[in-house]
């Protein structure tokens, strides 16, 4: 069994996710990575990384709310490392942004399946493995657009699909927190960041309210920038510090 840290990051096929993968690679000498994406066959990005840091990454299916599959996957990791630190469930969807009066019912529940009900696939599949670890984290990653103190609840086209799902998810996590007093779990949100959620996003808003928002940020932060800042915060994070909050990427605390 290896010594070394264990890492499960999903969605890392390309933005936020692709940038935590690479920074794990290049702060830790000594951590392995599982990158977890949907057709591990088609994963350019990584396949680079994969060549720059030989026998640390492993590109592994993991499909949100896929219960064998996760199920498989952690067997996996079971017979490779035998545990795991540090899983980010990076994963999620924000396809549209919708008032309330004209969402349909298949988009609200198709962002709850991929937001909520996969974060709690992947925590079940990664349940044990955790367990095993000396220093186990759990960090979903949430957004500032679920918070309930006016942000984006108070724009036109707000994204209810969004907003009220990463919404669950803080409380998924924040109820994991208290189930586990083993483990590290807290909600963690990245900010705008500059990946093809953002950018579609901003395409798709009609009122243009998104667009002025981020005209409001001086530099839009990449997702190499990002994700520089989250693996710092997540790696030094402790369950009396950070463990149960709503935690922003500047480190402060988010209202529910
Ligand atoms: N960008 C922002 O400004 C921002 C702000 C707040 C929060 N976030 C959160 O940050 C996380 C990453 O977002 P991002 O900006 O990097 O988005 P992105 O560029 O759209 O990437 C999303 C990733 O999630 C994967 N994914 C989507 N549906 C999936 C499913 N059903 N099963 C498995 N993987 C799936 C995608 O896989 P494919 O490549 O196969 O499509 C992709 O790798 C999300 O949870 C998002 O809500 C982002």
């Amino acid at each position: 069994m290896s010594q070394s840290t264990v890492y499960l990051v999903t969605g890392s096929n390309r933005g936020l996710g692709l940038g935590l993968v690479t920074q794990i690679l290049e702060e830790h000498d000594s951590a392995f990575v599982y990158a977890g994406v949907r057709d591990p066959e088609n994963a350019p990005a990584l396949s680079g990384l994969q060549i720059k840091h030989p026998n640390r990454i492993a590109v592994v299916k993991c499909v949100s709310a896929d219960v064998e599959g996760n199920v498989a996957l952690g067997r996996e990791i079971e017979k490779r490392h035998g545990h795991l630190d540090t899983v980010v469930a990076n994963a999620g969807i924000c396809d549209s942004a919708n008032n309330v009066s004209e969402i349909s019912p298949a988009n609200l529940e198709e962002h709850f399946r991929v937001n909520v009900t996969g974060t709690i696939v992947l925590f079940q599949a990664v349940y044990g493995l955790l367990k095993k670890s000396a220093s186990p984290r759990f960090i979903p990653i949430s957004t500032s657009g679920a918070c309930l103190d006016g942000r984006a609840i108070k724009f036109p086209k707000g994204g209810i699909e969004y907003g009220a799902t990463k919404a669950a998810l803080n409380w998924a996590t924040r109820k994991i927190h208290f189930e586990n007093e083993w483990l590290i779990a807290f909600p963690l949100s990245p900010g705008a960041v500059d990946t093809d959620m953002l950018r579609n996003n901003v395409v798709a808003d009609t009122t243009g309210l998104l667009k002025k928002m981020l005209e409001t940020i001086p530099t839009l932060p990449t997702a190499e920038t990002a994700s520089a800042l989250l693996i710092k915060l997540i790696d030094g994070s402790t369950r009396e510090k950070e463990g149960g909050q709503f935690v922003h990427v500047d480190g402060t605390r988010l209202p529910w």
